[in-house]
């Protein structure tokens, strides 16, 4: 059993701990700090780092957690990070204590963006900043249609996946969702749910594949109510699904 943890850094990313005995895995150390205030106030050892994409505030502590632990640093392979000793690529696998973890190639955000999914006992989804409870992340690097294709193999995962993203958006992405999804009931309930526990500085993730699809616009792109309502924003028909993505993101751009 894989106890994940989170890890707050900077102003809200999480660094997830995958902790299993006395052992453990980061996703995305920005920040080495939380990492080894975690490691010394539990007594626990790092086994090693997985990283997601190239930006400073998932890579940022690589250097000192391996300087300090000599610990292997699995990410994407052909990245310009430094400091990956397993390079990763589409279809490639790892082994974290007792789960196994799936790569998927998911570019978009950055081109070099990667995914861990595992399917075993536990169903966990480490996805960067590629899908965020809400929301996806912005397109810095990639094109609509990589984005697109990238969340079709996240949105095609087992609903009971539980996602655990890198950002703590949820507030900001459902502020947004509300308004290009106004007839989603279940998101508008959602919604407030989610505003109550930020009111009281709680966690919103890890969320779930199953729910992401009743409430994450990108992911709804077949919902009339949305495809009305991003047409209207982009003063086009929209037709295809992945020029609704494009419309929905450049509009929560600007939001
Ligand atoms: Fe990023």
């Amino acid at each position: 059993m894989i106890e994940v943890i989170p890890l707050k850094a900077f102003t809200d990313n999480y660094i997830w701990a995958l902790v299993s005995k006395k052992s453990v895995y980061v996703v995305d150390p920005g920040d080495p700090n939380p990492v080894i205030s975690f490691l010394e106030e539990n007594d626990l050892n790092l086994k090693g780092i997985l990283i997601t994409h190239h930006h400073f505030d998932h890579t940022g502590g690589i250097k000192t957690l391996v300087d300090k632990f000599n610990i292997p640093v699995f990410g994407p392979s052909g990245s310009k990070i430094e400091g990956i000793s397993n390079e990763l690529k589409e279809n490639d696998s790892i082994r974290i204590f007792e789960q196994t973890f799936k790569i998927f190639e998911v570019p978009g955000h950055t081109l070099d963006h990667i995914a861990y999914y595992s399917e075993d006992s536990q169903k966990l989804l480490f996805c960067g900043d590629t899908l965020f409870s809400g929301g996806c992340g912005r397109l810095f690097e990639g094109t609509p249609l990589q984005m697109y294709e990238s969340l079709a193999k996240l949105k095609n995962l087992s609903p009971d996946t539980l996602v655990y993203c890198t950002h703590e958006y949820t507030e900001s992405n459902l502020n947004f969702a509300v308004v290009v999804n106004n007839k989603n009931e279940f998101l508008k309930n959602y919604h407030s749910e989610v505003q109550s526990k930020r009111k009281n500085d709680e966690i919103t993730l890890p969320s779930s594949i199953g729910k992401e699809l009743k409430i994450n616009p990108f992911l709804r792109l077949n919902d009339e109510n949305i495809i009305s309502n991003a047409s209207n924003f982009s003063s086009s028909i929209l037709t295809k699904e992945v020029d609704t993505l494009k419309a929905v993101r450049e509009w929560k751009d600007n939001f």
